[in-house]
C-alpha cells in the first residue's frame, strides 16, 4: 500500500493533534446543545470516531450516503440518497462531518436537504478542503487543513475503496488510477 503514495501530506500526529484542536473548538461551542453529528459515508467514518471521542460533551451520531448520478451528471448536482439519517434532526444542533471538500456539490446539497428538517442549527467540520476545486459555494465553519489538487487518500479517504485503513493522508501515485477510465475525482 505505501508504494502506491507518491508522498505524505498530513502525518499521523499531524491530524491527530489537529482533531483534538477541532474537538476542543466544537466542545466550547456546543456545551448544553447536544449536537447530533451527521458522518457523511463512507470517507468521513474515521474522522468522525476520533473527532467524537474527543468531545466530552453529550452527542449523538448518525449518518447518511449520498451519491452523485454519474460522471455527466455530478456536475449538476444530481444527488440518490442511499442511506438517509435514522434521527429526526428537527430543533436540534447538527454539525456534519465531512471527510474533504472538493467540488462542493455534496456539501452544498447536503446542507440544503438538512436544513429542510429545520434543524436548531447546521454546521459543518471537514478535515480536508480543496479549494481550488470549487464548483459551487461551500464552506466548513470548523476546518482541519487546506491542501492542494491532489487526489489524496488515508485516513478513511479511498480510491475504489481502498487505502481508507492508511493513518496518514498521501497522495496517490497518478499511474495507480492512470487508465481505469474514471478520474479519481469522479469517485465516492
Ligand atoms: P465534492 O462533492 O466534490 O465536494 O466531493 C466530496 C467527496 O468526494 C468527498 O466526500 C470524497 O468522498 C470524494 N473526494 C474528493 N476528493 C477526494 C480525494 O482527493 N480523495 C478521496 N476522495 C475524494
Amino acid at each position: 500500500m505505501m508504494s502506491d503514495v507518491q508522498e505524505v501530506l498530513i502525518t499521523e500526529e499531524q491530524i491527530q493533534t489537529k482533531v483534538k484542536e477541532l474537538a476542543a473548538q466544537i466542545e466550547r461551542d456546543y456545551r448544553d446543545k447536544h449536537p447530533v453529528l451527521v458522518g457523511v459515508l463512507n470517507g468521513a467514518f474515521v474522522f468522525l470516531a476520533d473527532l467524537m471521542r474527543h468531545l466530552s460533551i453529550p452527542c449523538t451520531v448518525d449518518f447518511v450516503s449520498w451519491s452523485s448520478y454519474g460522471k455527466d451528471t455530478s456536475s449538476s448536482g444530481v444527488f440518490r440518497i442511499m442511506k438517509d439519517l435514522e434521527s429526526n434532526v428537527e430543533s436540534k444542533h447538527v454539525l456534519i462531518v465531512e471527510d474533504i471538500i472538493d467540488t462542493g456539490l455534496t456539501l452544498h446539497y447536503l446542507l440544503d436537504n438538512i436544513r429542510a428538517r429545520k434543524p436548531a442549527s447546521v454546521r459543518v467540520v471537514a478535515l480536508l478542503d480543496k479549494p481550488s476545486r470549487r464548483k459551487i459555494e461551500a464552506k466548513a465553519d470548523y476546518l482541519g487543513f487546506q491542501i492542494p489538487d491532489a487526489f489524496v487518500v488515508g485516513y478513511g479517504l479511498d480510491f475504489a475503496q481502498r487505502y481508507r485503513n492508511l493513518p496518514f493522508i498521501g497522495i496517490l501515485k497518478a499511474d495507480i488510477y492512470a487508465g481505469r477510465g474514471t478520474p479519481p475525482d469522479e469517485l465516492g
